[in-house]
Order: C-alpha cells, then sequence, then structure tokens
C-alpha cells in the first residue's frame, strides 16, 4: 500500500521532484470556498460544522491535485475550547476578550475542550475517509507563543507589547499559561492523530517577536515538549514545525529528535538553509505568497531557484506563510506543474 509522496519523504525516500501542499490552500482565493462559507454567518461555527469544514479541506486537492490536505480550522479553536470568547469580525480578524491578568487564568478549563472540539475530529475522520489513499491529511495546532498572543493582546497587534511585557515582567505566570496551552496542544493533536490525520503542524507564526533566550524558553521549548508527549502517545507520528520569522535562530529548532521537517519562512535564504538546515532536518518551503499573486515567468523562475537549492534533500514545496486572499487559483495550478515538471539542471 502507498504511503504517498508526502508522508514517504517525510519518512526519509528521495522522489525526482518533492511533493507540494500550501499553507491556507483553502479559503477565499478559492471562489467554491466563498461559496460553501457563505452559508454560515460565524466563522467559529463553519469550523464546527463537519460536512462544511471537510467540503473546503477537499476543493484544493481536487482542484490542484496536491500531495497533502490540511484539515479546515483554526488555531483559535484551542482558546476558544479553554473557555476564552473568542469571535471573527468580518474583515478585521479574530477578536477575543483578552487576558490582562494572571487570576483571570482560573477561567480557563481543559475539562471540555475534547468535548468542545469533537466536531473538528469528527471532520478528520470524514476527510481521510474522503480523500484518495496517496493524499496525505494533516492535523494542525498553534503553537502555545503564538495562540499565548491572540489570547493576551485579544488581536492581532502592531508591536504585541501587552503580551511580551508579561512575558519579560511576569515570566512565572506566563509560564503557567504556556504550560497549559502545551497540554491542551497535545490534547488536541492526539485526537486528531487519532481520528486519522497523519501528520500535524505547529504554527508558531509570532515566534519572530522574540529575541533568542526568550524564544529558547517561550516557541522552541514547548514545541519540542509537545511533539515529545504527542510522540509518547503515538510515537510514528511526524511532527512540522513553523517558527515564522525567526531568522538564523532557525537553527535551534533542527531538533529530529522532535520534529520530522522545518517549515521555512520567505526570509531564509534557500542556499543557506540547504547548507546549515538540510543535512539535519527534512525542510518545507519557502515561495513568497505575494510571488504566487505575481504568478508568470517570476513565479515560475523564483519556484525554480528554490527547487535548484532544496529539491536535491529532503525537501517539501510550500510556501513561506499562508496563501493570499488576492492569489489568482489559475496561479496555483500553474506552480504546481512548475514544482512537478522540474528537473535538475546539469551545473
Ligand atoms: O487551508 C488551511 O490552511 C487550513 C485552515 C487554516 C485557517 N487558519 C483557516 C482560516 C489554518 C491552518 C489556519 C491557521 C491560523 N489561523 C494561523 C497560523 C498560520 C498563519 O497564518 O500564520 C493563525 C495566526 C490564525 C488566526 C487567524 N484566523 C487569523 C489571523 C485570521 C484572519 C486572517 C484573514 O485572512 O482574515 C483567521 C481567519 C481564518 N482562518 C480564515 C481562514 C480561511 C479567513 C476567515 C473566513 O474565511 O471567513
Amino acid at each position: 500500500m502507498s504511503a504517498g509522496k508526502f508522508l514517504a519523504t517525510l519518512g526519509g525516500t528521495r522522489f525526482p521532484t518533492p511533493p507540494v501542499w500550501l499553507m491556507r490552500q483553502a479559503g477565499r482565493y478559492l471562489p467554491e470556498y466563498r461559496a460553501v462559507r457563505a452559508t454560515t454567518r460565524s466563522f467559529l461555527d463553519f469550523c464546527y460544522t463537519p460536512e462544511k469544514a471537510v467540503e473546503v479541506t477537499l476543493q484544493p486537492v481536487r482542484r490542484f491535485g496536491l500531495d497533502a490536505a490540511i484539515i479546515f480550522s483554526d488555531i483559535l479553536v484551542v482558546p476558544d475550547a479553554l473557555g476564552q470568547k473568542v469571535w471573527f469580525e468580518e474583515g478585521e480578524g479574530p477578536k477575543l476578550e483578552p487576558l490582562t491578568d494572571p487570576a483571570q487564568f482560573g477561567r480557563l478549563s481543559r475539562v471540555r475542550l475534547i468535548e468542545h472540539l469533537a466536531p473538528v475530529y469528527r471532520a478528520i475522520a470524514l476527510a481521510r475517509a474522503a480523500l484518495p489513499q496517496e493524499t496525505a491529511l494533516l492535523g494542525f495546532a498553534g503553537a502555545p507563543f503564538t495562540l499565548a498572543c491572540y489570547m493576551i493582546e485579544g488581536s492581532g497587534s502592531r508591536d504585541f507589547a501587552k503580551v511580551k511585557l508579561w512575558a519579560y515582567r511576569h515570566p512565572d505566570s506566563f509560564g503557567l499559561l504556556i504550560d497549559l496551552l502545551a497540554e491542551s496542544v497535545v490534547d488536541h493533536l492526539a485526537y486528531q492523530v487519532e481520528a486519522g490525520a497523519d501528520a500535524v503542524q505547529l504554527f508558531d507564526s509570532w515566534a519572530g517577536l522574540l529575541p533568542e533566550e526568550q524564544l529558547f524558553r517561550w516557541s522552541l521549548e514547548p514545541m519540542v515538549r509537545i511533539a515529545q508527549a504527542l510522540k509518547a502517545r503515538h510515537p510514528m507520528v511526524p511532527v512540522i514545525a513553523f517558527p515564522r520569522a525567526v531568522g538564523p535562530a532557525a537553527l535551534m529548532y533542527r531538533r529530529p529528535d522532535a520534529f520530522a521537517a522545518l517549515s521555512i519562512d520567505t526570509g531564509i535564504g534557500a542556499h543557506w538553509a540547504a547548507q546549515e538546515l538540510q543535512p539535519h532536518i527534512c525542510l518545507q518551503g519557502n515561495l513568497d505568497p505575494m510571488m504566487l499573486v505575481a504568478g508568470g515567468a517570476a513565479m515560475k523562475r523564483e519556484a525554480r531557484r528554490i527547487l535548484d537549492k532544496l529539491a536535491h534533500g529532503s525537501f517539501i514545496f510550500n510556501l513561506g506563510h499562508g496563501v493570499l486572499q488576492q492569489t489568482p487559483p489559475e496561479h496555483v495550478a500553474e506552480l504546481v506543474e512548475t514544482v512537478r515538471q522540474w528537473t535538475p539542471s546539469l551545473a
């Protein structure tokens, strides 16, 4: 039975061309997504309706024949399941009733986490059953630091001053929040694997805010702890780490004892990554999402440049961050074709 190119690559097998999928491959750039999305007002209700979540999970796989699907959900379902108020405002992104005092941590509880997130696990089981055997299904979660960013700021932010000042001034209480989130994320990922996810990705989208010692403490260490706790329950499941915008501190995330692959953002040079990271760990990335908006010759040239640097080693083609809303879907088809037609240059 074929495990599929994506999982085989994580397991160390090499193919003439790398597997390809895209972060945020399901979303508003697809008209068929907008059609299903329009049937539910609240974004969280949409995430918690398994039939709709499955449909939009499958859409990009049907259209583009990608090597992996990622379950349609959001990182903020975890704070929602812990009892924090979370909602999404049209055109403004996520809103949360912010945590302003450690005393409020007491209101958060893991007791109903799994019950609350049952629709996500149901969607995973349905999606796994509907996908072709050779297409991998990814589960995911936000890493504790990125979740804490939204939970303390109450939304996105320009400088994330509140969360950083809390971490720097009151590391003990910040540590309690990080630990609660780490334990919750382990449970959430373990249930996704039990429902049928073949691999999982941890998104630390705001890791790049932290200087290196703080990065080690609040991003890397909890992510390693999560991966190892998950492995204790599911030894075979690959974990992909995406610490966004950490620059050369990506060196710290070369941890094959925890992660099967490291997802690199656009700010990391493919040449440097091939020399410093790839000998130690499978890489995923890192086309600029704006190149996918641009399309045409510029996009193809850039995709081939990345392939020339990284596709000789253990590699999964992806973007450096999520697909942008203004992306023409035809450009995604062109990108997938460019990856599948790549041949190593003889130079
Ligand atoms: O296709 C996929 O990648 C699966 C689904 C997915 C979503 N969010 C759906 C979504 C995944 C993996 C995420 C992860 C996520 N969510 C992250 C980490 C990755 C990253 O982008 O850095 C973060 C930080 C969030 C939090 C979040 N959710 C934000 C900031 C927003 C607003 C952004 C926007 O484009 O409006 C969301 C909403 C959201 N999550 C949408 C989608 C498709 C758009 C809302 C809609 O369709 O109504």
